[in-house]
């Protein structure tokens, strides 16, 4: 996959690009991917391993305060329904699993690029996100996607590609923000116009450079285009249709109250009708209103 290939420094094409990714304009601006901390990186690669002592991985994660305390949010927001409060990493493992705390560390880690985001509106970009990420595990569910919590982490990161180019072109960018807050053009068409790759093909590059999972790199890739998505397309649907039920409640830059889900390509290919989809938007409703105090 060209994302992949260029987070590594190999600027060979193949046959799965996005038609319209010019990759090399690309690397020539967005030189700033943020890093992600080697402890988060350490931390991620233990949940790999099935051997994995709870301890060892509280003992890495504790070292980093500010990790610890995200995790806690994330762990303790109404999103777990856990019955009492987890105060300490290794409770929080042994309560919700190896695997999720993994997806809670790779949220928490997305969290730390939206604090940089202060140009774009941290607060609306962390309400999107969020309402997009519960957005998504509500839909995953609906489908029977096989990983609810990367579905969500999915979901959460899918636009962490704005950031990340507000800090590298920020006169540009602010020029399209701006065209976008006057209700002209949306910010993929707009990006790809002045750019030739959009905060889609930004945040799947910084998805591999994260290490993150190959289906969570293609899904963020292609949340504008899921029908081209190459091998992720299921959960490439699950991001976008998470997207656009945001724009159709409003939550986020772009609002679109007369937007018809049910017409959607993500919706068709999902399979899901317009009864299904007014029970969905229920639900996610539902969640971000008892999980709001995970973005504050
Ligand atoms: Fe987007
Ligand atoms: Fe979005």
């Amino acid at each position: 996959m060209i994302l992949q290939s260029a987070a590594e420094g190999n600027m060979q094409n193949v046959q799965s690009d996005p038609p319209d990714l010019n990759l090399s304009l690309l690397v020539a601006h967005v030189k700033d991917l943020p890093p992600l901390p080697g402890i988060v990186m350490s931390a991620m690669e233990m949940t790999l391993d099935p051997d994995v002592s709870i301890r060892d991985l509280q003992i890495l994660i504790s070292k980093d305060q500010a990790l610890s305390a995200k995790i806690l949010k994330i762990v303790n927001s109404a999103m777990y329904a856990l019955s009492r409060e987890v105060s300490t990493v290794s409770h929080a493992v042994a309560v919700l699993g190896i695997r999720t705390v993994s997806s809670v560390i790779m949220a928490a880690s997305v969290e730390g690029v939206f604090s940089r985001a202060k140009d774009l509106g941290t607060k609306l970009m962390s309400e999107h996100s969020w309402g997009a990420a519960l957005a998504a595990r509500t839909i995953a569910r609906w489908v029977q996607y096989e990983n609810l919590e990367e579905a969500l982490v999915c979901g959460l990161m899918h636009d962490i590609g704005k950031p990340v180019m507000m800090m590298n072109c920020q006169a540009r960018y602010t020029q399209i923000v701006s065209e976008i807050y006057k209700g002209n053009g949306d910010f993929h068409q707009s990006e790809l116009l002045a750019f030739g790759f959009s905060h889609a093909h930004v945040g799947a590059l910084l998805a591999r450079k994260w290490n993150f999972p190959p289906q969570l790199a293609e899904a963020v890739g292609y949340h504008h285009d899921p029908l081209s998505a190459p091998s992720y397309q299921k959960l490439a649907c699950i991001i976008n249709l998470a997207n656009l039920f945001m724009i159709s409640m409003g939550i986020g830059f772009v609002k679109d109250k007369t937007l018809v889900l049910e017409k959607q390509p993500a919706a068709v290919h999902l399979k899901l009708s317009g009864s299904a989809l007014s029970v969905l938007a229920a639900d996610i409703e539902a969640s971000i209103k008892t999980t709001a105090s995970i973005r504050n």
